[in-house]
């Protein structure tokens, strides 16, 4: 199973800055890199950045819509992605979940939609911090899980990776501790062992989002359940991201 490791630059840059951070990025990974990794640029710029990538790196949309082509006005569809060579897109963001009114029913209608455009899916999940507080966290996880996922094949899952992304980790420098990652991530796993089946859970990369960091990567990635990360701030810097890179390779 190749581990995964996504930039996610939400946003951030103007065009000029971002396709020189995508250079930087490029430059300092060789080709013999095993992760699949992945950049997630703003919208505007993906058909451009598609077209620019070389070598390692893949393109992710940061989102797309849950419909498919017609009359609504300012979105794009995952269909549209692939056709600019997009091969990736994030679902499930918090920020998208919270900010823009995306509840699990959107989310689960985006995801198929992806899915039968060919895209391979960043899904992202975690719980806020009052829940954290509360114990309930893996309630709250597994109900993010299933309604997203319930119906879907055991071969669709393959075209997904998960995210766990506690919101209360999220921009705030605060990370969830290794064995608070790995601790959710096993029971992710197991959870989907359940739902599909125990070779389909092994195979599901599993990664994790929250201030990951070039100090704390190496810890995290070495959790046997954490299989790469999701990184936002760390990835607009090209030495950070390229470290932590690096730090999955060396797991
Ligand atoms: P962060 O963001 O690394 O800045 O905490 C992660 C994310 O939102 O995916």
């Amino acid at each position: 199973m190749k581990n995964v490791i996504a930039g996610n630059w939400k946003s951030n840059k103007l065009m000029a800055e971002a396709l020189r951070l995508m250079k930087e990025i490029e430059s300092g990974l060789t080709s013999e890199i095993s992760a699949e990794v992945i950049i997630a640029p703003p919208a505007p710029y993906l058909s451009a950045f598609a077209s620019e990538a070389k070598g390692v790196l893949q393109i992710a949309s940061q989102q797309c819509s849950a419909t498919g082509s017609g009359a609504f006005t300012g979105e794009f569809t995952a269909a549209m992605l692939g056709s600019c060579g997009v091969k990736w897109v994030i679902i499930g963001h918090s920020e998208r979940r919270e900010g823009y009114g995306e509840t699990d029913n959107v989310i689960r209608k985006k995801l198929r939609a992806a899915l039968d455009s060919g895209l391979q899916v960043l899904l992202c999940c975690g719980e806020p911090l009052e829940v954290r507080e509360s114990e309930t966290h893996f309630d709250w996880v597994q109900n993010q899980l299933m309604h997203a996922l319930s119906g879907l094949s055991n071969s669709a899952l393959e075209s997904i990776v998960i995210a766990y992304e506690p919101i209360w980790a999220i921009g705030t420098g605060k990370t969830a501790s290794a064995g608070q990652a790995q601790e959710m991530h096993a029971f992710i796993r197991n959870w989907l062992s359940i739902c599909f089946d125990r070779s389909t859970a092994r195979g599901c990369r599993i990664i994790y989002g929250g201030s990951c960091k070039p100090s704390n990567a190496d810890d995290l990635f070495a959790q046997p359940d954490v299989n790469g990360g999701l990184i936002g701030g760390a990835s607009l810097n090209a030495a950070d991201f390229i470290a932590i890179v690096t730090a999955l390779e060396n797991r």
